[in-house]
């Protein structure tokens, strides 16, 4: 059996790529990334105008990008979205599942709506497109899926209360290891990445108003500072590509060491 070179491992060239919310954050890094490493790219997005934008930039890598209007908690939203990547492109061997809101506020303070609109988009959603990815990675015989759950399913963060956006991301982190199980011996293999604190869209109010929690957050960080998005670039084609074959179940933290202290 001859074993491919390392570099080559980390090819995914004529693949296809799903990033849910991949229009800005840390989905349009890692998307970026997946078509750098020669994937086609399917951007899924609630609002199109800054996915068209994201684009037109995988573009320039010289594969493929479509961008696909659809809300990760809608059952048929997602249907329809599988059905046109299946037209398109005939396949989809890669799935970032990173679409995601946050909120937050003491647990005796969390509306229900809040509580289950966090639910919807950070656990809910990612089941749903997984699953209907997942029917065609089985048939496939091959497939890689990637959840982009968060060290807040792992810790609980603090000054900042949230206890919606931890439960979201802990079940996340669980549902990747159900799925991962079930699925090991038909080529299907799921993973969760976990970042730390990264300064991406999601938090750019905080940092622009000086919210003394982002000090505390580098005071507790080893590393003394928070991620970039495209700090995440090579773990996302890592885990998309074969270079991570025997990998699976696994939850990857991304936190400059938060979680070591
Ligand atoms: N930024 C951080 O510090 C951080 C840390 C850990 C984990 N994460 C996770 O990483 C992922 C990306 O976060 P980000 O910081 O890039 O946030 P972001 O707000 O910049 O991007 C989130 C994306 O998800 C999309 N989205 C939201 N609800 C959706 C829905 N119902 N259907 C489809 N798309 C929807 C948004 O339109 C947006 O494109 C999220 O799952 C987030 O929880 C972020």
């Amino acid at each position: 059996m001859s074993v491919k070179k390392v570099m080559d491992q980390f090819s995914i060239k004529g693949c296809v790529s799903i990033v849910t919310g991949g229009g800005q954050g840390l989905g349009k890094q890692m998307a970026i990334a997946l078509a750098e490493a020669g994937s086609n790219i399917v951007i899924t997005s609630r609002r199109v105008e800054t996915a068209l934008v994201t684009q037109k930039i995988i573009e320039l890598e010289g594969v493929r990008c479509s961008v696909i209007q659809a809300d990760v908690r809608l059952e048929n939203d997602v249907l329809r979205m599988v059905d046109s990547i299946l037209q398109e492109f005939g396949k989809i061997d890669i799935l970032f599942n990173n679409a995601g809101v946050w909120r937050g506020d003491d647990a005796e303070k969390v509306t229900t709506e809040d509580w289950r609109e966090v639910i919807d988009v950070n656990l809910t959603g990612p089941f749903i497109v997984s699953r209907e990815v997942g029917k065609i990675m089985l048939q496939q015989g091959k497939g890689s899926i990637v959840n982009i759950a968060s060290m807040s399913g792992i810790i609980v963060n603090t000054p900042q209360n949230q206890c919606a956006y931890n439960a979201s991301k802990g079940g996340l982190i669980m549902l990747t290891k159900s799925m991962a199980a079930e699925w090991a011996k038909r080529g299907v293999r799921v993973n969760a990445i976990c970042p730390g604190y990264m300064r991406t869209e999601m938090s750019e109010d905080r940092y622009l108003q000086n919210d003394p929690a982002i000090q505390r957050w580098f005071d507790m960080t080893p590393m003394g500072r928070s991620g970039t998005a495209d700090e995440l670039k090579g773990i996302a084609v890592f885990l998309a590509s074969d270079a991570s074959s025997f990998v699976t179940g696994s939850t990857f933290l991304i936190d400059g060491g938060y979680t070591a202290w």
